[in-house]
């Protein structure tokens, strides 16, 4: 600006100015130094609301591959249908999204269509950006814009053919996806729609705790009442894992206050649960940093899903029972107690298993994982006293693991459907 000012002197000075005009033309040059300063604050404002959107939708954990730089991309994601990987979303102009405007950002977003018009698959959760308002989108495209420029490149898709096929994902979209806004409800409070606004939007909760038909569309009908997710180990191979039933069913939320959901998206643990899998990075990275405010906002619209249930219920013989209960005693009900109940605070031995919803959740990859390899725990803050689950993986063997897990999915009140030995060998053998 200062720089802009000495031009203009010098100008007038060439061209000969009266006093008049240079003084006309100072005026316009303070008056552009005037409005630059709110703009430059207001662009502050927008970088810092947009860095808050980019955490809570969590764009980093995504765009970014072990030992990678941030936003980057190249991060794979393994489908039923091959194998893609995330994109550099980062500014710079080639390798990144430097040159996108903000019209071809939003309908990346908003639609799932890239810069140059092709669609894109539903491993970027736009089936839930979607719902973004145009403020939040603006905010986040500033504060991409921000992130330093690389030019790593992401690794090949391998697709399944047909699959490769990107013209394929416009009819999978005129099944199962529509362009929608958030539409927030007039009987309900502000703090249930801001709640609602992030599970469904930005938070994309649904991604991974909502089931999938066999075309990979979230089904609707059962919203939140538990999926699955497939997350990379080290080493590279990839693990299945189960995101429990986020609804009032007793074999979901039912058992957790408020304070108990927004204690655990804070710190990672609480009386209820300890995250152990995948839940960790969305913790770290995310819900960690988020206001209490917003994690109490989608605390209270998650309270007030009603209950769904797509679980069956395991009946276990008598012998099969005693059998699940021996091994229980042996190695569970030290930390969880004999009764499922967990140990009391102050002791800080386990959660409950009773009313659990890892221990229940349709599809068992979860608990069977937290047994074959213990809790692998990484928390924003440290737990009280809490021992971390040591992992069973050579201590029992197919039918004992799928023996105590029956137990405990049909014990203290649970209810869940069956465990085969054939789960458990899925989980020992990682794809
Ligand atoms: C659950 C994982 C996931 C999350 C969360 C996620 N993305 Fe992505 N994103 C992807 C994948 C995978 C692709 C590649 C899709 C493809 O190739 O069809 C992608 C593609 C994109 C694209 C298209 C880029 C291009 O070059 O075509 C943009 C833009 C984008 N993401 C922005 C974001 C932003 C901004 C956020 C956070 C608000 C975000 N993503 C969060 C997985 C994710
Ligand atoms: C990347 C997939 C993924 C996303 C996104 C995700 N979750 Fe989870 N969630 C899981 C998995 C897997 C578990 C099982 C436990 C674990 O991983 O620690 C889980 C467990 C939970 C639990 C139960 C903890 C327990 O032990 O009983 C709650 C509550 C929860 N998630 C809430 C949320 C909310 C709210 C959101 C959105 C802000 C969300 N999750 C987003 C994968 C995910
Ligand atoms: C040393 C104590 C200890 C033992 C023994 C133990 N657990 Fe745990 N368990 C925990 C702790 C602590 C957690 C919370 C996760 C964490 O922080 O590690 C947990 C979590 C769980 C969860 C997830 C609960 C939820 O809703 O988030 C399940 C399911 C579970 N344990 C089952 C078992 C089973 C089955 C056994 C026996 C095969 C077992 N545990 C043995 C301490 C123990």
């Amino acid at each position: 600006m200062t720089d802009a000012l000495a031009r203009a002197l010098v100008r007038t000075k060439n061209a000969g100015m009266n006093s008049h005009r240079l003084a006309a033309r100072i005026g316009a040059v303070l008056w552009l130094l005037l409005a630059w300063v709110p703009a430059a604050q207001a662009d502050e404002a927008a970088v810092t609301r947009g860095r808050y959107l980019a955490t809570v939708a969590n764009c980093v954990s995504c765009h970014t591959r072990p030992g990678g730089v941030a936003f980057a991309g190249g991060l794979p994601f393994v489908t039923d249908f091959g194998t893609l990987h995330s994109t550099n979303i980062t500014s710079d102009p080639t390798a990144g999204i430097g040159r996108w405007s903000l019209e071809q950002f939003t309908r990346a977003m908003r639609e799932g269509v890239d810069d140059e018009g092709q669609h894109l698959y539903p491993a970027f959760p736009y089936t839930a950006f979607t719902k973004l308002s145009d403020r939040d989108i603006a905010d986040l495209y500033i504060f991409l814009k921000t992130i330093p420029a690389s030019k790593q490149a992401a690794p090949p898709n391998v697709m399944k053919f047909p699959f490769d096929r990107r013209e394929l994902l416009s009819v999978w979209k005129r099944m199962f996806f529509s362009s929608q806004r958030f539409v927030a409800r007039a009987d309900r409070s502000a703090e249930w729609n801001r709640g609602a606004y992030l599970v469904e939007g930005p938070a994309h909760c649904g991604a991974c705790h909502t089931p999938r038909n066999l075309l990979g569309a979230e089904k609707a009908s059962a919203a939140f009442a538990g999926g699955t997710h497939y997350d990379a180990v080290p080493g590279g191979a990839v693990r299945r894992w189960s995101a429990v039933n986020l609804t009032n069913s007793s074999s979901g939320l039912k058992a957790w206050r408020v304070e108990d959901i927004v204690g655990y998206l804070k710190t990672g643990h609480g009386e209820r649960a300890g995250s152990f899998g995948p839940m960790n990075e969305v913790i770290v990275n995310s819900t960690s940093q988020m206001t209490d405010a917003d994690l109490r906002a989608m605390a209270v619209y998650l309270k007030s899903l009603g209950a769904v249930d797509i679980g069956g219920a395991v009946e276990l013989s008598g012998r099969a029972r005693g059998a699940g209960e021996t091994l229980y005693t042996i190695h569970c009900g030290t930390c969880h107690l004999p009764t499922g109940l967990g140990s009391t605070p102050g002791q800080d031995l386990g959660p409950p298993l009773a009313g659990s919803a890892v221990a229940q959740a349709p599809d068992p990859a979860s608990l069977i994982n937290i047994i074959l390899y213990g809790s692998q725990v990484v928390r924003p803050t440290p737990p009280k006293a809490w021992k971390n689950m040591k992992p069973l993986y050579d201590a029992l063997d197919d039918e004992q693991v799928a023996a105590v897990a029956n137990y405990v999915r049909s014990s203290f009140g649970n209810r869940a459907g069956e465990v085969t030995a054939a789960d458990v060998e899925r989980q020992r053998s990682d794809d």
